[in-house]
């Protein structure tokens, strides 16, 4: 199974000349990348700019999706509509939309059933905040997250969903989680799908870490903490350092 990058530009850029600008300038870095699935997560608004990636093997993904797959719900983008727009991947449960949204368990779940049934390959977000962390609760919420999250969600499903592992503590702080944590991380998740599915769809399951990924760190969590790929935010908006993160993982 080849690495799996993931740009996550979030809210970012605030212009259409300045989305085609990273997206170009990380489209020439990818030319002799083989090795390497690399996708970008761009804002909805910016998902057409990138219609010239065949050139390159870059894919897109959304950053959201809605459950419900049309109808009256204004401001909302369903799986069919990203899908119809040329993405592969859509990043569900993220953080952020946890906590500045309110998304629940159960509407991620709802979401990515939604996703899996148009064909849109999920990339599942868990991951604990800092507070869980202090208190003792990190296992206690993945599982929990897991569980509701993937409710309902069989054993042929789950090939189609990658599991994002993104403490919220590490994301945008400049402070990532060390690899010899991330690998017990890994260890852990895999765990829990192992006791959830079966150990075979465990150890086949594509793990991804994310929060404060850098080109000096990026090469650790695929070599020495089990995780397939990664998920970049703030180093995925400086094209030098997401080419640079690209090209130690295809080293
Ligand atoms: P940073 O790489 O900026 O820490 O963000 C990680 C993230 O949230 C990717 O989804």
């Amino acid at each position: 199974m080849k690495p799996l990058i993931v740009a996550n530009w979030k809210c970012n850029p605030q212009t259409l000349k300045g989305a085609k600008l990273l997206f170009n300038s990380i489209k020439r870095g990818m030319k002799k990348i083989r090795n390497v699935e690399v996708v970008i997560c761009p804002p909805f608004v910016y998902l057409l700019t990138s219609d010239k990636r065949q050139a390159t093997k870059i894919k897109l993904g959304g950053q959201n999706c809605f459950w419900k797959g049309k109808g009256p719900f204004t401001g909302e983008v369903s799986p069919k509509q990203l899908l119809n727009f040329g993405c592969k991947y859509v990043i569900l449960g993220h953080s952020e939309r946890r906590i500045y949204f309110d998304e629940t368990d159960e509407m991620i779940n709802k979401k990515i059933k939604a996703a899996i049934s148009v064909k849109l390959n999920p990339i599942f977000c868990i991951g604990e905040t800092k507070e869980e962390r202090e208190k003792g609760q990190t296992q206690s919420i993945l599982k929990s997250q897991i569980e509701k999250g993937l409710k309902k969600v069989s054993k042929k499903e789950i090939e189609k969903i990658t599991i994002a592992y993104e403490p919220a503590w590490a994301i945008g702080t400049g402070k990532p989680c060390d690899t010899e944590e991330a690998q017990k991380m890994s260890l852990l998740i895999r765990k829990m799908m192992a006791r959830k599915y079966s150990l075979s769809i465990a150890k086949k399951l594509r793990m991804i870490y994310g929060g404060s990924v850098n080109s000096k760190n990026a090469r650790d969590y695929i070599k020495e903490a089990d995780f397939q790929g990664l998920l970049i935010g703030g180093a995925s908006l400086d094209p030098k350092e997401f080419i640079k993160i690209v090209k130690t993982i295809s080293a």
